[in-house]
């Protein structure tokens, strides 16, 4: 099953925001494989958002990233990676629709609450940034059997 990195970003923590979009993922069926709180350091947070160096808003990004305590996951099912994007919502928050997370839970670009992987190949670098292979843990949720056709 594919594996995507998902991180509730300060303003997430902050708005006490933490549980409201674990919810989300846990409701569509997707398993959490691996969670931590940490703060990134701005060094951290710069190799995080490497492909946007250069645009204008990178280094207001790095220290917003920087400035409080992350919540890094995995999270683990069919299709995860395109659909956990969609369960996301629009980079701004002007255009996420409702019902997504940055649509119901946010208003502005540079304070929209969550992050998630683009793609496979990000998603890979992404979880291998944020965890330790050993940090991934290897479960067969319970509800599986419900979720997925043999
Ligand atoms: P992430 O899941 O956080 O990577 O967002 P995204 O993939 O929807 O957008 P992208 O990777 O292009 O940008 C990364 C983050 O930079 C966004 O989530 C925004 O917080 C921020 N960002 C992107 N575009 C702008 C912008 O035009 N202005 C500001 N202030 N921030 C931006
Ligand atoms: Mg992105």
């Amino acid at each position: 099953l594919e594996r995507t990195f998902i991180a509730i970003k300060p303003d997430g923590v902050q708005r006490g925001l933490i549980s409201e979009i674990i919810n989300r993922f846990e409701r569509k069926g997707y398993k959490l494989v691996a969670i931590k709180l940490v703060i990134p350091t701005k060094e951290f947070a710069e190799k995080h958002y490497d492909d946007l160096r250069g645009r204008p808003f990178f280094n207001g990004l790095c220290d917003f990233l920087s400035s409080g305590p992350v919540v890094a996951m995995v999270w683990e099912g069919q299709g995860v990676i395109k659909y956990g994007r969609k369960l996301i919502g629009a980079t701004s928050p002007h255009n996420s629709e409702p019902g997504t997370i940055r649509g119901d839970l946010a208003i502005s670009v540079g304070r929209n609450i969550i992050h998630g992987s683009d793609g496979p190949e990000t998603a890979k670098a992404e979880i291998s940034l944020w965890f330790k292979p050993d940090d991934l843990i290897n479960y067969t949720a319970n509800a599986e059997k419900w979720l997925y056709e043999p």
